[in-house]
């Protein structure tokens, strides 16, 4: 089913090789003969309208050729009825009619499997021409769900691979596309019939371009208590090593499945089956990154707002005896007037494991939430070094859709358990590592590594010691992809990198042909957008570094040319080992069991593991490339602190000690490195002088009148977790706080986005109702503000854009005003609050504007929001060329001279 890994991979074509025997199952299975065992019934006759072409994460910005005859949802099923369409024959699509491959039905639950295929369209001729692109395409599809008897149900909706549906007259933007079942909406039917519109979105990276072009999605409801429940069974927890936990920190799923906010009072070790074991082992609930700081007496207020999923930190302990299963209490309190009381019961088995096996560690996200990965410390018979007492850490990053608990994962380095290393399997997050391993799957890498000391206090070992600034990094398929992420990102931490079976960057892996034709500037800025994930551009930032790059040479999932593309970049420049440093292969695919653990990789493995390399390195000659600022490291001592313009990729050419810059308005220096002087740009600067201030880094800062250098930057500008586009949002540290003045419109869109966040990341967010916006002072995430019409003073931005009753205004970057009256329908742009953190506006001058808005909330990686957007009504068929300006701000918050702002 998905595009990276060959397991998943496998699993797909199992299952697709299953779909005619399901056909011929269907009427046995089919809801008319089961119905009256259940009160739920999907219709065995669906209407299709389709095909439609769309570019790769196009529908993002909505690009729905429907939308400009008003929508799928005001058609009516008209089999004579012809629409234009790029893609089918004549340039005719039309209506049609398909059954479920499958419905099931029994007494609580209900769902329906959907596989879509055209024959009209010559796929084999197109593909031939515009690639896998040519295999996206879209499409709507509509049913029914009955609701038997005569009592409302309320359900939960899982919607796999679907990204976009309509319930009646209710819109959800997000769905489950990767088929995670982590954050299902919560739905109250009444009984009999409802209207199911859904948008079918094929895309190549989820269900790979060699695949027949079928759309395949399933719906599935289910009755939910209206209360509390578990929307992932079990507790996330550390396995038991040696008798000891490996880390404290646990979490619960939870969803309020009812139609009043649940606030949780607390969460103890269940009394019944603890008997004395728990005394002393109070569980205190805990708010994210606040863990620890709360008072034992007040625990902080959790609220899950009506139909919200919430993970739920807290610290647990170990019983005293060997018990095999954990069970706790979580204690709630419905806020419906009566206050009532309730538990819920969640129980784990625990997992012992010994110490010198990969074992699940938990710990902190920065996100406020808790995570895993998976750990093996160095094995007592490793013969390292004599002075090596800090092992690095060997990173191993999972493909997509492979959670790292998996033996396929954490056992691939089992032949070579002697390594003088900290081996780490790190998750992202989750099966997709968040964001492709960028920010919110980084920040879960770093916070991984940084969990190793605290787990040597926890299980009281005492072998060798961790440099967690020393890394090997490796990993396949995405993992590989996150592999070069790390090495262009992280290069001054960086040991040496083993990319295996990657792709260099979502544009090379499915071109973004076929998107809505649009202004190649309004391209050129959803590809800026995307500056610092496209490592074919970043290569330079790898010289120096060993590197050991692998791949099988008849891969029909990631092809070899990926990675040969960035073979030949590498060449490029001179990194080390060049000759056996790309390893194609012969007659290998995907994956194979051995994928991890060839001899070249062993070799590499040992080799690197026992280097005496000194980090950072310190080299005579090199370039550095950035194309954000915020998820950039430094290499040899230098760090682009920011750039002139975001909009393009800032440039560092340093030769002995001149050093020649482009686009980059501030470096820092690294004083253990750069201690002498350096010719910036042709001007001498002495940071020999400036070093005796006895600060470890010195900030040098272009302005008209040239370079100066700082020791202390008191300038209020855009720093940091700051920059970015709008993926640097996702760089909260603690739950995202989503507020919106509690109207019936704003709940819903604000419920969808911290769905969403669940959905896609696992995020957590705080829902903030209220008329003032008041943001709560114990929160600290990054701030989402929904707004309709005219907006409180409290969120108006100081910068660059304005939005209110009489529409938007913006502030171009000669100064001039644009007005945008009733043509703009909605905004998102970014702006600074304090502590680096970063507030996401969304605007719509009405519920619909604000939708239209609200899909731009980051979700799925490669989508290209800028800093800012603002929406035309034609951006629902047009795409990006009905957005009437984007762009990027500079560090003081100025529309950039890359942005485009159309005049009228
Ligand atoms: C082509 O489409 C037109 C309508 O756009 C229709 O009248 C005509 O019959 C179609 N031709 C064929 C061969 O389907
Ligand atoms: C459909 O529901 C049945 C019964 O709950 C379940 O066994 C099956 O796995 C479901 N199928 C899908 C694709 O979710
Ligand atoms: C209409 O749907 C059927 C069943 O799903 C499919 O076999 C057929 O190819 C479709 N028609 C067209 C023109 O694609
Ligand atoms: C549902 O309606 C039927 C008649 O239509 C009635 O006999 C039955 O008692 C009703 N059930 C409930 C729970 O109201
Ligand atoms: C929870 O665990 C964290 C990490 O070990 C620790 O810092 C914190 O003090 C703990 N909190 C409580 C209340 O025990
Ligand atoms: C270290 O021990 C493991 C088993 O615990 C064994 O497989 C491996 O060969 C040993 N390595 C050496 C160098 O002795
Ligand atoms: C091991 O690393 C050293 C330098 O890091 C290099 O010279 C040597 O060729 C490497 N050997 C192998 C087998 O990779
Ligand atoms: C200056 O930097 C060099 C490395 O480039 C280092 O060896 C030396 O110790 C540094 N001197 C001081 C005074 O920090």
């Amino acid at each position: 089913m998905l595009y990276e890994k060959g397991i998943a991979f496998r699993f797909t074509l199992v299952l697709l090789s299953l779909v005619p025997l399901c056909v011929q199952h269907a009427p046995a299975m089919s809801s008319a003969s089961q119905s009256h065992h259940s009160v739920f019934s999907f219709s065995d006759t669906w209407h299709v309208l389709g095909p439609f072409q769309t570019g790769t994460r196009e529908a993002t910005w909505g690009a729905d050729p429907l939308e400009y005859l008003g929508g799928f949802r005001h058609l009516e099923y008209d089999p004579t009825a012809t629409f234009w369409s790029s893609l089918p024959t004549n340039a005719t699509a039309s209506w049609n009619t398909t059954r479920p491959v499958r419905t099931t039905s029994d007494a609580t639950s209900a769902n329906a499997s959907l596989s879509i295929a055209y024959s009209n369209v010559d796929w084999n001729f197109l593909k031939v021409i515009y690639g896998w692109a040519a295999v996206q395409y879209q499409a709507w599809v509509r049913g029914e769900l009955v609701v038997g008897g005569n009592e409302t149900q309320h359900v939960i909706l899982h919607t796999d691979s679907i990204l976009e549906f309509w319930v009646d007259d209710e819109h959800y933007f997000g769905g489950d596309y990767y088929s995670f079942r982590n954050a299902p909406p919560v739905i109250h039917l009444k009984p009999g019939s409802h209207k199911l519109d859904i948008r079918l979105v094929r895309e190549v990276r989820a269900f790979g371009g060699i695949l027949e072009p079928t759309i395949d999605v399933v719906v599935d409801v289910r009755r939910v208590s209206r209360s509390l429940e578990l929307v992932k069974p079990g507790i996330l927890m550390s396995d038991v090593v040696d008798g000891k936990l490996a880390s404290p920190i646990a979490s619960v799923y939870l969803i309020n499945s009812g139609e009043e906010d649940i606030e949780i009072v607390d969460i103890q070790p269940s009394k019944l089956t603890s008997d004395n074991s728990f005394v002393g082992a109070q569980a205190l609930l805990t708010e994210g990154i606040n863990i620890g700081e709360q008072s034992q007496h007040t625990p902080p207020r959790v609220t899950l707002v009506a139909g919200q999923t919430r993970p739920i930190a807290f610290n647990i302990s170990l019983p005293t005896h060997h018990d095999s299963v954990m069970e706790y209490e979580v204690t709630y309190r419905t806020l419906d007037g009566t206050d009532t009381t309730s538990t819920l019961r969640v129980s784990q088995a625990l997992h012992y494991v010994s110490i010198s096996e990969p074992h699940k560690i938990t710990f902190l996200h920065p996100g406020g939430i808790v995570s895993y990965a998976m750990l093996r410390p160095p094995a007592k018979n490793a013969t390292c070094l004599p002075g090596q007492t800090r092992l690095p850490v060997l990173l191993q990053f999972h493909g997509a859709a492979v959670e790292a608990d998996l033996p396929q994962v954490n056992r691939a380095l089992d032949p070579v358990s002697d390594l003088c290393a900290w081996v780490l399997f790190p998750t992202g997050v989750t099966s997709w590592s968040g964001d492709d391993w960028h920010n919110w799957g980084f920040a879960d890498v770093e916070a991984a590594i940084a969990a190793i000391p605290d787990w040597i206090g926890n299980v009281g070992w005492s072998g060798l010691g961790v440099d967690t600034d020393r890394w090997i990094v490796s990993g396949h398929s995405n993992g590989g992809q996150g592999t070069y992420y790390a090495l262009t990102h992280r290069p001054d931490k960086v040991l040496a990198a083993a990319p295996v079976s990657g792709y260099a960057s979502i544009q090379k892996y499915v071109p973004y042909e076929l998107w809505q034709p649009a202004d190649p500037r309004r391209t050129g800025v959803i590809s800026a957008s995307l500056n610092s994930y496209r490592h074919e551009m970043l290569m330079p930032n790898a010289q120096g570094i060993p590197v050991q790059q692998q791949h099988g040479s008849m891969d029909g999932n990631v092809p070899a040319y990926h990675s040969r593309l960035l073979a030949e970049q590498l060449s490029r420049t001179g990194v080390i080992g060049r000759n056996p440093s790309y390893n194609e292969v012969e007659g290998r695919e995907h994956w194979w069991p051995s994928v991890m653990t060839t001899p070249e990789l062993v070799d590499f493995y040992y080799n690197q593991t026992k280097s005496k390399e000194k980090l950072p390195r310190k080299m005579v000659q090199f370039l550095l490339v950035v194309g954000d600022p915020g998820d950039m490291g430094g290499k040899n001592g230098i760090r682009v602190k920011r750039l002139e313009d975001p909009g393009r990729y800032g440039k560092v050419f340093v030769s002995g000690h001149s050093i020649k810059t482009s686009n980059i308005q501030d470096l820092e220096f690294d004083v253990a490195l750069w201690n002498e002087s350096v010719v910036l740009d042709g001007e001498e600067l002495d940071l020999a002088g400036t070093a005796a201030a006895a600060v470890p880094s010195l900030t040098a800062c272009k302005s008209v009148d040239g370079w100066d250098i700082r020791t202390t930057d008191t300038r209020v500008q855009r720093n940091g977790r700051q920059l970015g586009s709008m993926t640097a949002i996702l760089r909260s540290h603690g739950p995202f706080v989503i507020r919106h003045s509690g109207s019936a419109h704003t709940s819903h869109i604000a419920l969808q986005i911290s769905r969403n966040l669940h959905q896609y990341f696992h995020a957590d967010a705080v829902i903030v109702s209220s008329p003032s916006y008041t943001l709560p002072a114990d929160t600290t995430g990054n701030v989402i503000t929904l707004v309709t019409g005219s907006s409180p003073e409290c969120i108006q931005s100081t910068f660059s854009i304005r939005v209110g009753e009489s529409g938007v205004t913006l502030r171009g970057h000669r100064g001039q005003k644009q007005q945008y009256g009733d043509e703009a329908t909605g905004t998102a742009f970014l702006q600074p609050l304090d502590g680096e953190r970063l507030e996401l506006v969304l605007w719509g001058t009405n519920e619909e504007g604000l939708r239209q808005a609200a899909r731009l909330v980051p979700m799925l990686p490669g989508v290209g929001q800028p800093d800012f957007v603002i929406l035309g009504e034609s951006a629902k068929w047009k795409g990006i060329e009905g957005a009437l300006a984007m762009g990027f701000f500079d560090a003081n918050w100025r529309v950039t001279p890359s942005s485009v702002v159309e005049s009228w």
